[in-house]
């Protein structure tokens, strides 16, 4: 039913990972680099199960971060996502399948360090999520 737009503070993330954590933990992932300055690693994505739907289709928040350490911007991050499809809509300026297992965050648009990009989703499953691809400012 909803979608929510987050782009906030390290400090406000902390709180949202804090209750993520309560729930089911799922993904905390960190690859392999692919730029000299922006690295796989530089961008997290956490998601855990937030109840259901009032049909009782499970409900997930996701949040994609960007943790570099250099403080660079990151954008264009796609994400390995399957065939991802949500019965509530999805902004698809903050999160969108281009193509099988290839979803782009924030329309590719620069996240800087300490940010994050946050949506909920509905499916009887979720979706593993991985960062594929990252480029840096
Ligand atoms: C991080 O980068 C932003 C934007 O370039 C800048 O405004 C900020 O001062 C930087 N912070 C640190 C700790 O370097």
């Amino acid at each position: 039913m909803k979608t929510f737009i987050c782009i906030i503070s390290l400090a406000l993330c902390a709180c949202l990972f804090a209750s993520l954590q309560e729930l089911k933990k799922e993904e905390v992932k960190a690859i392999n680099p692919t730029a000299a300055d922006c690295m796989i690693r530089d961008v997290v994505v956490q998601q855990g199960a937030v109840g259901t739907l009032p049909n009782g289709i499970p409900r997930y928040s996701v949040v994609i971060l960007n943790v570099n350490p250099k403080n660079k911007t990151v954008m264009n991050v796609h994400i390995k996502c399957g065939w991802f499809a949500s019965y509530n809509l999805v902004d698809p300026s903050i999160f969108r399948r281009l193509a099988h297992d290839d979803c782009l965050v924030n329309n590719g648009q620069p996240i800087p360090t300490g940010q994050a990009i946050g949506f909920s989703y509905s499916n009887s499953f979720s979706y593993p999520m991985t960062v594929s691809t990252v480029a840096c400012s």
